[in-house]
């Protein structure tokens, strides 16, 4: 049978495959309806190794230690099929990716898709997954290249072309092209705005460069298609928060918290991440965020061995440590030691950087100022190996900041401060706080222009 876009796959009926088809649509937009799409598939076709990895990779993306046990019984369904029916190439290496993914070894799992989109560059399952992976092993050159080196095979005429756009556009974002990912940004959107990860690469776009009241209304346009999506609106929730945080605007900013990412308390990884880096920086801020803290405390109790990906495990360290579970913040950090012996991907990443990044959270939360910086100054280059986006390892870089000023390091203050606003100019939350290293340095006249200025960034 030939899929959407034209590439063989193997399968009892039409129907399981235009049922496969839909199943991806709905991924690709996050869409409500994936999970029941897959189940027509499988339904229709209950041997398709195909819709069986799927599913593998769906229950991966959970991030969860029970689903990742799950997606290995996939994984064997997959197999099975194939050793009963016969598969092709691309679906053999697709189950390979999925059990490489599934054994926690990241770089092997995107030299197995790699390897699919070589031959078959319109393999969109195998872009989204490794678009992905990539992005959590911070490795942009590869986020930004993987979907350039399948370009030539995508324009109009090929189903799902805008959803190539959007990831073309995220990426470009995280590689700092932002003229270049806005422009493909803005094209995904215009053939489908409901397509919500390009929604999200522009609103990137805007966060980088402190375009504060434009990511607001860019965002607000694209409220109708937030109501119809999974829990990925949340994250773009979290975004419309974060432009009103930077404009000190801290109403909007509780309400979008409780109404909107914290709606359902949803325990996704991804949620928990909005919401743990939203009340470090309101309560940065001098905000009261009341007994916010504890909800997410209490479902990270039970979260303290995941180690599925470092970044969400430091944002579940952020939880345990401000809602006071010491026991669970020690118990946490030993997981991580013991976890970093390992040689699988986040294994390394842990070694490298989560457990720093974790004991600097802990310090944090116990006034030991100066030994975050300590812990974590000598890392923040290595933050990107975490994965995830700028905007959100931007919180490690506040922390470190933070501290620096919280802790007397007035001289590293001072550095990391004059180094941010090189590179942001347009953050009122950079010179604002510059002003306070300065003052220290009896700078007046340099304090009051920071301040300055960013009183006319926050009136712009
Ligand atoms: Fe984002």
């Amino acid at each position: 049978m030939l899929d959407v876009r034209g590439l063989e796959t193997t399968a009892a009926s039409e129907a399981a495959v235009r049922n496969f088809d839909a199943t991806m649509a709905q991924y690709l937009r996050f869409g409500l309806d994936t999970g029941d799409c897959l189940k027509r598939t499988l339904t229709e076709d209950p041997e398709m190794a195909l819709a069986h990895c799927v599913k593998g990779y769906f229950f991966m993306l959970f991030c969860v230690p029970a689903l990742t046990g799950k997606a290995r019984a996939s994984l064997e369904a997959g197999r099975r099929s194939v050793a009963e029916r016969g598969a092709t190439d691309r679906e053999r290496l697709h189950l390979e990716a999925l059990d490489a993914w599934n054994r926690g070894e990241f770089e092997q799992a995107v030299g197995h898709l790699e390897a699919i989109l070589a031959g078959h560059p319109r393999d969109i399952l195998a872009l989204k997954i490794a678009h992905y992976l990539y992005f959590y092993l911070g490795d942009n050159a590869n986020h930004r290249d993987s979907i350039g080196r399948a370009l030539h095979a995508w324009d109009d005429t090929v189903d799902g072309y805008g959803y190539v756009l959007g990831m073309q556009a995220f990426s470009l974002e995280e590689s700092g092209a932002y003229a270049e990912a806005e422009r493909a940004g803005r094209a995904a959107v215009e053939r489908n705005p409901a397509d919500l990860w390009a929604v999200h690469a522009v609103a990137h776009v805007m966060e980088m460069q402190d375009r504060r009241r434009e990511g607001i209304a860019w965002i607000r346009e694209s409220e109708p298609q937030l109501g119809d999506c999974n829990n990925f609106g949340y994250h773009v929730w979290w975004h419309l928060a974060l432009f009103h945080l930077e404009l000190d605007e801290v109403e909007p900013v509780l309400r979008l918290y409780d109404e909107r990412m914290r709606a359902d308390l949803s325990d996704e990884y991804l949620d928990i991440c909005n919401a743990t880096s939203m009340l470090w920086r309101l309560e940065e801020r001098g905000v009261d965020v009341g007994d916010r803290w504890n909800e997410l405390a209490e479902r990270c109790e039970a979260r303290t061995s995941d180690h599925q990906m470092v970044f969400p495990d430091v944002h579940y360290m952020f939880a345990l440590a401000a809602g006071g579970r010491d026991a669970a913040v020690e118990r946490m950090l030993d997981s991580m030691r013991a976890f970093a012996e390992g040689s699988a991907t986040e294994q390394r990443v842990m070694r490298e950087a989560g457990v720093p990044i974790g004991r600097a959270i802990a310090h944090w939360y116990r006034g030991e100022y100066a030994e975050v910086v300590d812990v974590l100054a000598p890392v923040r280059y290595r933050l990107p190996l975490i994965g995830g986006s700028h905007a959100q390892r931007d919180l490690f870089h506040q922390v470190l900041i933070a501290a620096a000023l919280a802790s007397g390091r007035h001289e590293t203050a001072r550095a990391l401060l004059s180094e941010r606003a090189a590179r942001k100019p347009r953050n009122p939350w950079t010179w604002k706080r510059y002003a306070r290293a300065l003052v220290e340095f009896d700078d007046d006249e340099g304090a009051v222009q920071a301040r300055d200025t960013a009183a006319r960034l926050l009136a712009a």
